[in-house]
């Protein structure tokens, strides 16, 4: 996918069907979780917005802290190789670690923060997901609460960016690269 190329957006799941999602899972956690002691890391840029909403579904107390990795590529590249930019505040050692994160794509990110949190000797660490990728997973991966199984599509909005572009946008959408044909047809 060429940064300079045209897009259409294409709306894959709306408000509704988003908010059914997070509503489950905020029901499986505060189920799981009750009476322990939790604390949810926000994985920056992209699980703000789902984690945002998630804690405030949830029937039981929580902590909420983020961890920043670095992003390489032109835009369109997840992690690759993970590198944390920015460390958590709160202390994680034998407490109940849940890591929210928008997409499971590749799972290198995630292979990647279980190593660094695994290093503090939580409780527990799981993974919840908004959306997962399995086709595009490169390690094995195990999410806990998964939202949405999506295809191989690039998807944006509630969150996740294209270039840094579309975070804000309330729905989620894939990006279709509009072809010169189509162009040409619709500018008649
Ligand atoms: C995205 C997403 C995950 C990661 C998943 O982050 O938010 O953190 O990629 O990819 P993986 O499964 O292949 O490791 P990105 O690097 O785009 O940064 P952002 O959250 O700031 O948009």
């Amino acid at each position: 996918m060429a940064v300079n190329s045209r897009y259409d957006l294409k709306l894959l799941y709306s408000r509704e069907e988003i908010s059914t999602v997070v509503n489950r899972l905020a029901a499986n956690i505060s189920n799981d979780y009750d009476g322990k002691d939790l604390i949810i890391i926000g994985v920056l840029k992209g699980a703000v917005i789902f984690l945002s909403d998630l804690i405030r579904e949830l029937s039981i107390p929580a902590e909420i802290d983020f961890i920043g990795l670095s992003s390489y590529g032109d835009g369109v590249t997840s992690c690759g190789e993970v590198k944390i930019i920015a460390q958590p505040t709160a202390p994680v050692t034998g407490r109940h670690i849940l890591i929210t994160e928008d997409i499971v794509d590749t799972g290198l990110c995630i292979e990647g923060l279980l190593k660094y949190f695994s290093a503090f000797k939580p409780a527990s660490i799981k993974i919840c997901a908004l959306m997962d990728k399995p086709s595009r997973h490169q390690v094995p991966v195990e999410i806990a609460y998964a939202g949405f199984t999506i295809p191989d599509k690039f998807v944006v909005g509630y969150g996740l960016d294209y270039a840094q572009r579309y975070r804000y946008l309330p729905q989620i959408y894939t990006l279709e690269e509009v072809s010169d044909e189509g162009q040409l047809a619709s500018d008649d």
